[in-house]
């Protein structure tokens, strides 16, 4: 490792800027990425995130900005010299090579002593050692993305960057090698910086998430904070569905801001004092009076509606509700044996804890990107 730049810290991306001609494809980020930790970057197709990863890498040169190991700065470090490591999408295994020789490529080019120890031990780590002499041809695809991983990890790297690596595997795979992977990065210990658009994956598996849009990060946090006290309209619907209500505040009760919207009056918790606001509620929080046969507390949000479609899915029914205002919402009740169900053309009322609403800025203008390949869940 002699010529490497061998050292530990936290990965800190500071203003880090790239443009390809005019277009900004990364907008000055700012990130610090704690050591150790497994980091998502979320985002539709074209946000940035895999410019940022070639950034980091060393494969792609900021416009401006810099890239940051511990207190080293690694910005203008050659790509081989970077305590970093990439796996990406395509594995671009060795074919002629054995599983081994893949694995051992790195370590005998630089020299590295114990090659037979370490190898075996990576190859135990991803529970392959067994396949030790196959070609990559002979493996199975979720086989091959994880000697894929062996081969990076063996290097150990103080960061490892993952850039959609489990996009070419079938669903089921996928969410095996999700935790597979969840459980590497915890035996060994490396940093993580796993690029992906699927939101389920991303909340599965990291300690925090950048969500990306344009070429910004629009919202930094841990997957829980993400999905209940989303920031922006974008974060709020990018990841998980929200139903969203714009509004004036009217009046305020302790930390509740109390909202006036077409649909009703609403409580949101929220440090604004006055002006336009916009309120979100997720449809697995919001309750259909009718079908829990419960009054609505006291001082529970509340709207009433019309059911216009009932989807039975297995884990829930996903109601879809017409308030007075004319449009619709979504609500989702977990299936119970015993419960009653709402039907189409049913009058229902609505209501949820008031806690379980978010402050959301007024509706933009739209701005955010779609991606067809995000679908919702
Ligand atoms: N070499 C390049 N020259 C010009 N534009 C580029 C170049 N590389 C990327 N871009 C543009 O920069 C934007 C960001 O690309 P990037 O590959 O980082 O997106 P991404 O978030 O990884 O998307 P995906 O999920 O589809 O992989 C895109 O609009 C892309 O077209
Ligand atoms: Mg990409």
């Amino acid at each position: 490792m002699s010529a490497e730049v061998d050292l530990n810290g936290d990965l800190v991306l500071r203003d880090l800027r790239k443009e390809f001609g005019d277009f900004v494809a990364v907008d000055s980020i700012n990130l610090t990425i704690p050591q150790g930790s497994f980091f998502a970057l979320l985002g539709p197709s074209g946000c940035g995130k895999t410019t940022t990863l070639r950034m980091i890498a060393g494969l792609e040169t900021p416009t401006s900005g810099h890239v940051l190991v511990g207190s080293q700065d690694i910005t203008h470090t050659k790509p081989h010299q970077r305590p970093v490591n990439t796996v990406f999408q395509s594995y671009a295994l060795f074919p002629h090579m054995d599983i081994f020789e893949n694995v051992a490529f790195g370590l005998r080019r630089r020299g590295a002593g114990n090659v037979d120890k370490q190898v075996m031990e990576t190859l135990e780590l991803v529970q392959l050692a067994h396949l030790a002499r196959r070609k990559p041809g002979q493996l199975s695809g979720g086989q091959q993305q994880r000697i894929a991983l062996a081969r990076a990890i063996v290097n150990r790297p103080a960061v490892l960057l993952l850039d959609e690596p489990l996009g070419a595997l079938d669903l089921k795979l996928r969410r095996q090698m999700q935790i597979e992977l969840k459980r590497i990065q915890t035996e060994v210990g490396l940093t993580f910086v796993h690029v992906t658009h699927d939101q389920e994956e991303a909340m599965s598996m990291a300690d925090t998430i950048a969500v990306m849009n344009l070429g910004v990060v629009e919202q930094l946090g841990s997957p829980l904070d993400l999905y209940e006290r989303p920031a922006t309209h974008y974060v709020a619907n990018f990841l998980g569905q929200s139903n969203t209500f714009d509004g004036t505040i009217t009046s305020r009760d302790g930390e509740f801001a109390r909202l006036t919207c077409a649909e009703g009056e609403f409580s949101v918790a929220s440090a604004q004092q006055s002006g336009a606001m916009a309120m979100g509620v997720r449809p697995e929080k919001m309750e259909i009076a009718e079908t829990t046969g419960h009054t609505v507390p006291a001082n529970a949000n509340q709207v009433r509606g019309t059911v216009t479609d009932a989807a039975f899915t297995g884990v829930s029914t996903q109601y879809v509700v017409r308030l007075r205002s004319g449009r619709e919402i979504s609500v989702f009740e977990q299936n119970l044996l015993f419960g009653k169900r709402a039907l189409v053309g049913d009058e229902v009322t609505l209501y949820w804890d008031a806690r379980h609403s978010f402050a959301l800025p007024p509706s933009p203008v739209s701005t955010a990107q779609t991606d067809d390949s995000v679908g919702g869940a």
